[in-house]
């Protein structure tokens, strides 16, 4: 039986440890459902589309990735995708002590919903899209962060 997770976030935007969790999931699972999140609360820096289409460019070569909007509960979107497997990246306790109360609540809300934590590689575990955004305003060197793609459109958005 195929497997589809979600892997739903904020993407503001996605950044490498973002894609490296991608890439690890696609390993265990037949499709990832990359889910971003409108996050209005956060008040991002990219419209919900751009953030979608940003990934979708990222993620071009992974054909077992799709890439939606989602403005709603992600419990909601799990049953609408059919899909009972959320995978989040955990980059330390900090992060732990947060995702444990989402998937919590969230399995309250849908029993059968399952979250996988996936450790955030060493490389990136420092990496937060806030601090790309404000190295960028900031003038400073991002490419080891972001795809390229990504890069650019910071860089216009910025200017
Ligand atoms: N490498 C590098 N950075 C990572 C990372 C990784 N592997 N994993 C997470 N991050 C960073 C992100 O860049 C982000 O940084 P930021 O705070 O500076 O933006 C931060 O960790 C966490 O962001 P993200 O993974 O995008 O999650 P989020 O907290 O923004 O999104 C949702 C959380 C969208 C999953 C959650 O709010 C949600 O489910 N919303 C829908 C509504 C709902 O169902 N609410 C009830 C939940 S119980």
């Amino acid at each position: 039986m195929s497997k589809t997770a979600i892997y739903p976030g904020t993407f503001d935007p996605m950044t490498n440890g973002h894609i490296n969790i991608i890439q690890r999931s696609l390993e265990l699972f037949d499709k990832v459902v990359v889910a971003v999140a409108a996050s209005a609360g956060k008040s991002p820096l990219f419209e919900m589309q751009q953030r979608v289409d940003l990934a979708k460019q990222a993620l071009c070569t992974h054909q077992q990735v799709e890439v939606i909007a989602f403005d709603g509960l992600l419990v909601d979107l799990a049953r609408q995708q059919h899909a009972s497997i959320i995978v989040r990246g955990v980059r330390s306790i900090a992060d732990f002590e947060y995702e444990a109360q989402m998937a919590g609540m969230n399995r309250q809300m849908m029993p059968e919903l399952e979250t996988i934590f996936l450790t955030t590689h060493s490389q990136w575990a420092d990496l937060s899209s806030t601090l790309v955004r404000d190295i960028a305003r900031h003038h400073g060197k991002i490419s080891n962060f972001v795809p390229a793609i990504i890069e650019q459109a910071i860089m216009e958005k910025l200017s």
